[in-house]
């Protein structure tokens, strides 16, 4: 029972549990069962025994160092982050910095050759047809392939509700504006990636930030808080891992997230982006599998996985699919037929899967390098996440390092990275920065890891 209060979050990690006495009548047994329970509960980790205090709830034993929760705020603000997203974007491109201020994972196991071939074949095989424009909502047979692919994940859908964008981020642009207007109220992720942060203030949406859990996703409990105080319109969420948290909603907390929403009528943009590039067994099912009503709205792309510059996404739009078509005709016609046509053949080949078994594999041990190098670069100032999918770290550094300060420095040193501002519709994270992991591990990067931790440790003796 203490364990699905706590999955439940009904006791939050830290908090008192109920006394001996009051859970022995709740549960209408004796208090020694109840004192051999808790016993029980403290043998496996679980709980801790504080004298003349009680019993309380651990915070997760196994990684005491990640980045703290975060608060849900009293009301949504109206976003303005776009001049700094701005002034950040040109700093992350720089040419030859060190780029650990995008999250482009590609690097790591390079599709270049791959699909330079398929390409050629492309041309040779469909140029007349390739070089046209195409169908507005994308080619049959890069869609079935999305369709076999969810199949095998358990997810039934038609292939008529797929709609192929240029990129997750024109997918999430059409969902939201299919179903919210200007001064609406949205619920993003906290930390949320910038790009829906840049969203929301483009099309004058106000944002309410929910709490991310490092380990889970979402806090269900803070969301449930909000949904009663704010008239949400809709969530964007990353249901399965989270930029930049890196954390993995379970299977059984993403379907208490679609029930809690779907019983208020609710919508649920969901970002997949990073869906494929889990280290857990097995991949999440994708939250519109356990939608009831059709309110959930499925947003991804290859943009992480084959060629971000190919900009092709897509998304699953239920009963919002002929809304999503004609804001996606309006906005940019079709997507680019070549591109499709290629990834079409990277999938169907078997191709796609195999390279994805690689990139996986690349990702965790680059993940584990940089958790060592950032630990011994920052000390036992740094909370650092431990992320279970996708190709970022998120970095606390403590209250005296500022994340845009070191962002300006490291730009100085010919190294990129992503000040934590970003990540906030409003004032949060100025303390923290995110890292990419997902580039080839070698010495620059080994040594730009040493630079940050010393241009950080400057801040705190307040030499910079
Ligand atoms: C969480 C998340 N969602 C969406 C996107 C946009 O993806 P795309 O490049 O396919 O437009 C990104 C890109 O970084 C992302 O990190």
């Amino acid at each position: 029972m203490i364990l699905s209060m706590a999955e439940q979050e009904s006791i939050l990690p830290g908090e008192k549990l109920p006394s001996l006495r009051v859970m022995a009548q709740n549960l209408n047994v004796s208090i020694p069962t109840v004192k051999q329970a808790y016993q029980a509960l403290e043998d496996q980790g679980k709980v801790i025994a504080k004298e003349k205090s009680g019993y309380f709830l651990c915070h997760r034993a196994s990684h005491n160092d990640s980045p703290k929760r975060a608060r849900l705020p009293a009301k949504p603000v109206v976003v303005n982050k776009q001049a700094l997203i701005e002034q950040v974007y040109k700093g992350i491109h720089q040419p030859h910095a060190i780029p650990l201020g995008i999250a482009n994972p590609i690097a790591i196991a390079g599709t270049e050759q791959v699909l330079a071939k398929i390409m050629r074949r492309a041309m040779k095989e469909a140029g007349n047809e390739l070089i046209n424009y195409g169908p507005m909502d994308g080619l049959d047979s890069l869609k079935k392939q999305i369709v076999r692919r969810y199949l095998d994940m358990g997810l039934a859908i038609d292939m008529d509700e797929v709609v192929i964008t240029n990129g997750a981020q024109e997918a999430l642009a059409i969902a939201l504006q299919a179903v919210t207007k200007p001064g609406d109220v949205i619920a993003i992720e906290s930390p949320c990636y910038f790009g829906i942060v840049e969203l929301a203030e483009n099309l004058g949406l106000k944002a309410i930030e929910i709490p991310v859990c490092p380990d889970d996703g979402i806090w269900l409990s803070d969301l449930e808080r909000a949904l009663e105080k704010h008239d949400i319109r809709a969530c964007v969420f990353s249901t399965s891992i989270s930029n930049p948290l890196g954390s993995f909603m379970p299977d059984t907390r993403r379907a208490q997230l679609v029930a809690l929403l779907e019983q208020r009528d609710v919508v649920l943009i969901e970002d997949d982006v990073y869906g494929d590039l889990y280290f857990t067994e097995q991949r999440g099912i994708p939250a519109q599998a356990f939608s009831q009503k059709g309110l959930v709205i499925t947003c991804a792309s290859f943009s992480k996985t084959a060629a971000p510059s190919y900009r092709v996404g897509w998304m699953v739009a239920s009963q919002f699919s002929a809304k999503a078509k004609r804001i996606k005709r309006a906005l940019s016609c079709s997507s680019s037929l070549m591109n499709q046509w290629a990834l079409a053949d990277f999938l169907s080949s078997g191709g796609y899967e195999r390279h994805l078994k690689l990139v996986r594999k690349r990702l965790i041990e680059n993940r584990d390098r940089m958790i060592q190098a950032v630990n011994v670069a920052f000390g036992s100032e740094v909370r650092v996440s431990r992320p279970q999918g996708g190709c970022v770290l998120w970095l606390d550094l403590g209250k005296h390092v500022d994340g845009a300060l070191l962002f300006q420095k490291a730009l100085e040193c010919g190294i990129s990275i992503t000040p934590g501002t970003l990540f906030s519709a409003s004032k949060k994270y100025q303390n923290c920065i995110r890292i990419s992991y997902g580039l080839p591990w070698d010495a620059s990067v080994e040594q730009a890891i040493k630079t940050l931790g010393e241009l950080a440790d400057a801040q705190r003796k307040g030499l910079a």
